[in-house]
């Protein structure tokens, strides 16, 4: 393992005022997605919607500073023939990849799940380092309800997310650590905070265990934040200074970056969320996105599936990644949006 080179890759990816965009949607997942719009999902609807943000030179370019693929999109060529990933890196961006295989239930716990993928996870980065990824993703999922999570599904999430980590770096690749406690429950923003504390100290706790550099990772935590069915919704202000608190609490300074996933934020909470945690500013990690729906799901909606609305749907692309971009800096005003709007 080469640390100064894993540092690098992990500080460009959360340097200031860029983040991540997360396109690693598995083929059920984008399916959702294009249902949604009336799309049919094929192999060339999934390449030309990619390719057009891909393809958002400008956006790309000033705002995001990596892209997470699927493992199809990583061997896609675009439709003029040049590998995806080599649209990527032309518009300055540093291509990654999701490593995970999903999650299955978690026996002797009912309702909990854990995320599978390291067997052949080795063999599995060594072909997706020479396709041009140096960094991947990992997501371990952990919902909040009655008696949940347990600790066995905090443990054995925690265990798999270090062990994945630390092939990435033998594979000279930089892990994203995904430890999602899910915004889907109706418990409170303490609950989250509670959960996502438990869960930080033991995903840091196992990467201890499993040597892993600090120096060469990237964290993808969630905010803490109000359970979208709560009745009682934490301010802005409140998100940010809790989730400040907890990541404080539980993140070395080593750790070069935390970039938040948005777990099903409208697109302007993650957006205030973030500027709002950045204004507290004096942090001793970048605080940047990762975000996948919170950056595309305008310009799906824009998109709808047909040529004639790519221009539409790379300039809805390329406004969410500019106000994300000026989040990432504490420079976001939410009068941006409406000008644009
Ligand atoms: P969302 O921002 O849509 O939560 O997706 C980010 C991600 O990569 C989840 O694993």
């Amino acid at each position: 393992m080469n640390l100064a080179d894993l540092n690098k890759i992990a500080k460009a990816m959360v340097a200031p005022g860029r983040g991540i965009l997360a396109a690693d949607e598995s083929s059920g997942t984008i399916k959702k997605r294009f249902d949604a719009i009336n799309t049919e999902s094929t192999e060339d609807s999934r390449r030309d919607y990619r390719e057009l943000m891909f393809r958002s030179t400008e956006a790309m370019k000033n705002h995001i500073s990596g892209v997470i693929l699927y493992d199809e999109t990583i061997w896609q060529k675009a439709k003029d023939g040049t590998p995806l990933v080599k649209v990527i890196e032309a518009a300055g961006a540093i291509p990654g990849i999701k490593v995970d295989e999903g999650i299955k239930p978690l026996p002797n716990c009912p309702g909990e799940v854990v995320t599978i993928g390291l067997d052949k996870l080795a063999d599995r980065l060594t072909k997706y380092y020479e396709q041009g990824a140096r960094f991947a993703k990992w997501r371990a999922v952990i919902d909040v309800g009655a008696g949940m999570p347990s600790y066995s599904c905090i443990r054995a999430n925690a265990h798999a997310l270090a062990r994945y980590a630390a092939l990435c770096q033998a594979a000279q690749i930089v892990p994203i650590v995904e430890p999602e406690v899910l915004m889907d429950g109706d418990h409170d923003i303490d609950r989250c905070l509670e959960v996502t504390t438990f869960a930080l100290k033991e995903t840091f706790q196992e990467l201890y265990y499993n040597k892993v550099a600090l120096e060469g990772i990237v964290l993808k935590p969630n905010m803490a934040i109000s359970g979208k069915k709560c009745p009682k919704q934490a301010s802005v202000q409140e998100v940010a200074e809790k989730t400040v608190k907890m990541l404080r609490d539980c993140v070395p300074s080593a750790v070069p970056g935390v970039a938040f996933l948005s777990g099903g934020q409208s697109d302007e909470a993650a957006t205030a969320h973030l500027d709002a945690m950045n204004k507290i500013g004096n942090l001793p990690w970048g605080l940047t996105f990762s975000y996948g729906r919170a950056l595309q799901a305008a310009a799906q909606k824009t998109w709808l599936g047909k040529s004639e609305n790519v221009a539409a749907a790379q300039r809805a692309f390329a406004h969410r990644a500019k106000m994300n971009g000026l989040a990432a800096l504490g420079q976001w005003k939410a009068d941006l949006e409406k000008k644009a709007a």
